[in-house]
C-alpha cells in the first residue's frame, strides 16, 4: 500500500576507527574487523540526537517534494531520544512544522521495520497519505566504554524516509521471541522519589554476544523465507538485500543457504558499525542517492534486534 517517496541521512562529525578505540581498550583493529566488519563508526560530541533526525527528515521531505503541512503521521524508531518526552517524533514534528500526529516506537534496530508496519496500516486504513518515518540512535549514550565486546560494535546516526500510498510494498513480517536476559538495558529506576525501593541501575548495555550471534542468524534466515513466501517470491528474485548492519559474520551465515549473488547484499558497517534501528536507515539513503535502485527492482529489508525482536520487509522501488 505505500512506496519510499524519499530518502535521507545525517551522521556525527566525529569517526572514530578501532585504532583509536585501541588507545584505551585492550583490542585491536585486526580483531574487531575480523570478528565483525567493522572499520570506523560515527560517534556524537558536540551534536544533539534532535538535530540529526531533523537534519535527516527534512532530507527525506525535499527528496520527496513535499513540505512538513503535507505529512500526515510521523513515526520514529528510537530507543532512547534527547528527551523521554516530548518524543523525538514530536521534536521532529515541531521543527518541520507538522500537526500530524507523532510517536516514538522501540523496538531497537528493528524498529524501522515495525515502523513501516504500522504506516502501512496507517495507509491501508485511509488514515494517512504521506508518513515521515525517522530512525535516530545514539548508541554511544547507551554503551558500557569499558566493556570491549560491545562498545567496538556500534555507533551513531539519523536516517529518515517518507512513505507515500500507493503501490510498493510487497510484503511484512514481524515477530518478537521474548527474551529480557541476552540484550538488556536497565532503566535508571527511583532516581528521585522517596517510596521508590528499587537499585538504582546505571543506563548501559549487557549483551550476550554469542547468544545474539545464534538468534540473529537464525531469525533473519527464518524472516527472509517468510516474507518471500508471503510476497510469492524468492529469494532469487529480490534484487536487492538491505539487512541490519551488526555483523558481516551474522549476514554471511544467515544469506549462505539462499545462496544470493554477493552483489546484491548492500554493506556500509565498515564505515559505521551498527547503528541500532538506524543502519538500515542510513545504508537505503546511501544507496538510493548513489542511483543503485532502478524502478521495479525489489529491495529486502531484514533485521534482528533487543527485544528479542526480528522482521523482514519487500518494498518494490516505485519512487517518481
Ligand atoms: N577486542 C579483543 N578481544 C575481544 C574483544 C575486543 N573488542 N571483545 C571480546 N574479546 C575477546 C573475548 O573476551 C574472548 O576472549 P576469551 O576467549 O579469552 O574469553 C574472545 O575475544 C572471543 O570472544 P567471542 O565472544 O567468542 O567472540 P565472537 O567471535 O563470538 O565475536 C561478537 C563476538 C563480535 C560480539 C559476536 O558474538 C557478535 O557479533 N554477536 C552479535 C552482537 C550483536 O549483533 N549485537 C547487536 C544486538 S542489537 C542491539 O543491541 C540494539
Amino acid at each position: 500500500m505505500f512506496y519510499i517517496a524519499g530518502t535521507g541521512s545525517a551522521l556525527p562529525e566525529k569517526v572514530v576507527t578501532n585504532d583509536d578505540l585501541a588507545k584505551f581498550l585492550d583490542t585491536s583493529d585486526e580483531w574487531i574487523y575480523t570478528r565483525t566488519g567493522i572499520r570506523s563508526r560515527h560517534v556524537i560530541t558536540h551534536e544533539r540526537l534532535n538535530d540529526l533526525a531533523i537534519a535527516s527528515a527534512k532530507q527525506a521531505l525535499a527528496d520527496a517534494g513535499i513540505a512538513g503541512s503535507d505529512v500526515d503521521l510521523i513515526i520514529c524508531a528510537t530507543m532512547r531520544g534527547d528527551t523521554f518526552t516530548p518524543s523525538l517524533a514530536c521534536c521532529v514534528g515541531e521543527a518541520i512544522c507538522s500537526r500530524a500526529p507523532a510517536f516514538d516506537v522501540n523496538a531497537a534496530c528493528v524498529g524501522v521495520l515495525y515502523c513501516m508496519e504500522i504506516a502501512d496500516s496507517f495507509i491501508a486504513a485511509g488514515k494517512a497519505k504521506n508518513v515521515l518515518i525517522v530512525s535516530a540512535e545514539a548508541m554511544s549514550k547507551l554503551v558500557d566504554w569499558t566493556d570491549r565486546s560491545t562498545c567496538v560494535l556500534f555507533g551513531d546516526g539519523s536516517g529518515a524516509m517518507v512513505v507515500r500510498a500507493g503501490k510498493g510494498r510487497l510484503a511484512g513480517e514481524l515477530s518478537c521471541d521474548p527474551d529480557s536476559h541476552v540484550i538488556r538495558m536497565p532503566n535508571i529506576e527511583g532516581v528521585n522519589s522517596p517510596y521508590n525501593e528499587s537499585e538504582h541501575l546505571p543506563l548501559i548495555m549487557h549483551m550476550d554476544g554469542g547468544e545474539v550471534y545464534k538468534f540473529a542468524v537464525n531469525a533473519m534466515g527464518r524472516n527472509i523465507e517468510e516474507v518471500c513466501a508471503q510476497a510469492n517470491l524468492t529469494p532469487a528474485d529480490i534484487d536487492w538485500y538491505l539487512p541490519h548492519q551488526a555483523n558481516v559474520r551474522i549476514i554471511d551465515a544467515s544469506l549462505k543457504k539462499f545462496r544470493i549473488d554477493k552483489s546484491k547484499v548492500l554493506l556500509n558497517i565498515s564505515g559505521c558499525g551498527n547503528m541500532s534501528a538506524t543502519s538500515i536507515m542510513v545504508l537505503l539513503d546511501e544507496y538510493a542517492k548513489k542511483g543503485t535502485f532502478k524502478k521495479g527492482d525489489k529491495l529486502l529489508f531484514v533485521a534482528f534486534g533487543a527485544g528479542l525482536t526480528s522482521g523482514a520487509v519487500i518494498v518494490e522501488w516505485n519512487k517518481d
